[in-house]
Formats: structure tokens, sequence, C-alpha cells
């Protein structure tokens, strides 16, 4: 019996040596110190022994329970430590490799523009206001000195969201000059404002033409603005912005909602001024609308024509980006091509 105690111990240690995981821990201990383990097996046979023989035979065979016991609580710490060191070496941060670029993301071309612009009449003491992209047809039309069959109406090709019926509906506003009633119905005078925005038209789209496009409007009401005040800031904007060399336009036009109205066209940037295709042959290029605003507008508003003026203009920021950048065709602002937009 005890020689059979003593092989067993032996190979068990042996067996105990190899085991190089839990799994296998486990089942060694199923093996040596379960209910099906010879050590077990043993310990229940003990009773048929003699009494002197059962004593010794069974104070052996519960030291060497106890022996592997112990062995396994070593091997277990031993197993965890181990597992321990591995895992931190496998886990260890090389705090020198380089990281992965973050491609960087930017502002779209429009938005470029738009925000050079606004910055440059900022400059000269002008606020910024926004306003809605969905307008009532007073807003857009009525106040403008537009009504119902006027023929400018024909200038905008109009999308709307109600039937054109009565003077209540509404619809996508066609020019940002809405905000000109906006900005005289709730601001204290004087006004020096510009509004960016969306404006919507009904329109087959070309390489000159969007059904959607963004537009800057300009205001300024006060007393004794006049004409030239109108003149000097339009110039000194297109100074900033197309350069101090390129020539400048100043001519009439026809808004219903301005008196007098202007149109400023600066020289063709491909051509510069002798005439090609991109300016019709002309040598000009036309940059926006213009005007002293319409005494029946400022009275609209209820605001004395006899004490104040005011000045008003609106511009394509979508040309403006095309004439500064070369762009041939609208189109590609909002097609989404990474190739184009990745240029800017
Ligand atoms: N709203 C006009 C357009 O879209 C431009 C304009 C604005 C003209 C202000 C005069 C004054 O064509």
């Amino acid at each position: 019996m005890l020689e059979q105690l003593k092989e067993l111990h032996a190979s068990a240690l042996n067996e105990l040596n190899e085991v190089s995981n839990s799994e296998e821990l486990e089942s060694w201990r199923v093996r040596h110190l379960g209910k099906k383990s010879k050590l077990n097996q043993i310990l229940r046979s003990l009773g048929s022994l003699p009494l002197e023989e059962r004593k010794d035979a069974g104070a052996h065979a519960n030291e060497l329970k106890k022996a592997l016991e112990s062995s396994l609580i070593e091997k277990k710490k031993a197993l965890e430590e181990a597992y321990l060191v591995s895992s931190l070496e496998r886990q260890r941060l090389d705090v020198t490799l380089p990281g992965w670029p973050i491609p960087t993301g930017r502002l779209h071309p429009i938005t470029q523009t738009l925000e050079e612009i606004c910055g440059i009449f900022k400059n000269m003491g002008f606020q910024v206001f926004e306003g809605p992209d969905v307008e009532w047809n007073y807003y857009n039309f009525e106040a403008l000195n537009i009504p119902q069959y006027h023929p400018a109406r024909d200038m905008f090709a109009t999308l709307w969201v109600d039937s054109e019926m009565g003077g209540e509906s509404r619809l996508l506003r066609t020019h940002t000059s809405p905000m000109q009633i906006r900005l005289m119905e709730t601001q204290q005078l004087p006004i020096r404002a510009i509004t960016p925005g969306r404006v919507y038209r009904y329109e087959a789209t070309d390489a000159t033409h969007e059904s959607m496009l963004c537009q800057v409007e300009g205001l300024a009401v006060d007393e004794n603005i006049t004409l030239a005040n109108l003149k000097g800031t339009l110039f000194q904007f297109c100074h900033c912005f197309f350069g101090d060399e390129r020539g400048i336009r100043f001519r009439c036009d026809y808004f219903p909602f301005v008196e007098p109205g202007v149109e400023v066209a600066i020289q063709c940037v491909a051509c510069q001024g002798l005439g090609c295709r991109l300016c019709s042959y002309s040598g000009w290029l036309e940059i926006l609308g213009a005007g002293m605003v319409h005494p029946d507008v400022l009275k609209r508003c209820n605001i004395d024509p006899e004490i104040y003026t005011g000045f008003a203009f609106g511009m394509g920021v979508e040309r403006i980006a095309m004439l500064r950048h070369g762009i041939d065709d609208i189109r590609l602002f909002y097609n989404n091509d990474l190739r184009f937009l990745r240029q800017f």
C-alpha cells in the first residue's frame, strides 16, 4: 500500500510538471484528487483493512492528499503568474510607432467663398443675418414691388410650396432680397447687414445654371445714404476679392425693388477684357445686382423715405467662386466628386 502511494505521488508530480494551462490543471485535479481518482479509491477502501494497517495507511493516504492539494495550489499560482507575464508581454505598447494618419476634412469651395465674402463686408461694419429658405410670397415678391402679374416674375422661375393663388402662399425663395424686408421690419435703424443663404429656381441645370445656389444680400439703411456709398462699398468689395488690378464696371440695370438699379461687372478673368467665349465677347462678367432701396419698399416697412435712404445688393456665390477659380461648370460644386473638391 505504501509503495502504491509513493508511486501515485511520483507519477502525479510528473504529470503536474507537464501541465501548462488551467484546463490541463483541472483535468489533472480530476484525475488525481477527484471522486474516481486512485487516491480516493484507496481512501474508501481503507475501511476494509485490519485496524493496525488502517491507521498507518490512512495517515499516509491523507498526507498524500494534502501534498497533492498543496502542489495543485502552487501550480495554479505559477500558471497565473506566467499568464500575467505573457499577457503583459503581448499587450505591450510600442509608443515609438508612428500614428495612423488622420485625413483632415476641408470646407466646401462655396463655403470658403461665402466666408471670404462675408469677411470682407464684416470688415466694413456689416452684420451677418440669416433667414428662412421657405418664404412667404409677400416677402419674396409683393413687398419688393413685384405683384402677381408683374413681368419681373418671369425673372424668377419659382418653386411653389403652396399654390400661387392668394397672398399667403409659400415658396422656396428665389433670391435673398426678402431678407431686406425682414431686416427693415425687425431691426432698429441704422442697418448695415448682409445675409448669406440658399435660393432656389425652377430651372433646367446646365453649365451655368443650378436649381439651388447661394446668394449674399447686402442692405444699408440710414440718413444720407447715397448711390456713391453703394458704389464705394461695392468697389471696395471687388478690389478686396478680385484684386486691385481688375477693372470694374458700374452701370444701370432694372430691378423692381430699387431705384435707380445698377449692375456690377468685372473685367473678364479669362481674356482680361479682350473678349472670349466666357464673357460672350463683351470683355465683362456680371457679378451682382444692386441699387437704392425703392421708396415704396421703405414705406411698406414703415420707414420714412423723406428721412431715410438705403442701398441693397445681391450676388451669386457660385458664379463668383467660378470666376475666382476658373471653374467652367457650376454643376461641379454639388456633384460631390472628391477629386474636384479636394483641390480647394
Ligand atoms: N435679388 C436680385 C437677384 O437675385 C439681385 C438684387 C439684390 C438686385 C438687391 C438689386 C438689389 O437677381
